[in-house]
């Protein structure tokens, strides 16, 4: 599948895919998107010392970085697991921004995340561990009540529709605690009705900049 490097308004690097048409973040700000949906609204609110992690689609790693990064700065434990099934290349990974614009202190736990072995967890740091899974969900077998927080971060409604549907979000549904939330930057009425569907209390919060809404699931 081809990607084309992209810089998004804020002047962090977003991946594009021509054939679909899909960006890896938003336009508005990849950076700023991140920090909203994934680190305020959904790390953030967490108040337990442990917090386990599971992101759908780890992709350049950005969201892993930023909550390794928000680790030591809460001084929380986190165990972090993402999910990939069409790893981004080692170049397109050498030409993100990222660790630019957060701060040359973390390229080396950025590199150790992208250069870890696909099903091995590793220690980061003493605040973080981390495993990337090379897997699709749809193959993927969840553990049953595991995590505290979802960062669900598939490719958008339009472009991959299967990912938004109710087998997926099941699988969401299976993998968190009682209470543990499930947070994305999309706000379709299908998507959260599917989730009112499993038994999610559904909160729909303002989005980033340049979107209007994000969802927040709660596993009641
Ligand atoms: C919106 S991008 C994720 C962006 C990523 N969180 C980041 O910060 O770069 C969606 C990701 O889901 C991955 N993906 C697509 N279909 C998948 C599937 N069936 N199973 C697992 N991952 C999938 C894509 O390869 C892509 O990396």
């Amino acid at each position: 599948m081809k990607r084309e490097l992209k810089i998004t308004a804020d002047g962090s690097s977003t991946l594009y895919i021509p054939e679909m048409d899909e960006n890896y973040h938003s336009d508005h700000g990849a950076l700023q998107e991140a920090m909203h949906v994934f680190i305020e609204n959904g790390l953030n609110t967490i108040e337990s010392d442990q917090i386990s992690v599971f992101e759908m689609g780890f992709g350049t790693g950005l969201n892993a970085l930023l909550t390794s990064i928000q680790s030591k700065k809460l001084q929380k434990h986190i165990s972090y697991v993402g999910i990939e099934a069409f790893p981004v290349s080692a170049e397109h990974i050498s030409e993100i921004n990222y660790i630019e614009l957060v701060g040359e202190e973390h390229a080396v736990d950025f590199q150790q995340m992208h250069q870890s072995n696909w099903n091995e967890k590793i220690t980061i740091n003493h605040n973080f561990d981390f495993t990337k899974i090379h897997e699709k969900i749809e193959d993927y077998s969840i553990p049953k009540n595991e995590f505290d927080l979802i960062y669900f971060d598939a490719f958008g409604p339009r472009a991959q529709a299967s990912m938004w549907e109710i087998s997926i979000l099941e699988k969401m549904h299976k993998g968190l605690k009682l209470g543990g939330i499930l947070v994305t930057y999309c706000a379709q009425g299908q998507f959260k009705r599917n989730l009112k569907s499993l038994g999610f209390e559904v909160i729909p919060l303002p989005g980033p900049p340049g979107k209007r809404e994000m969802t927040k699931g709660v596993k009641k």
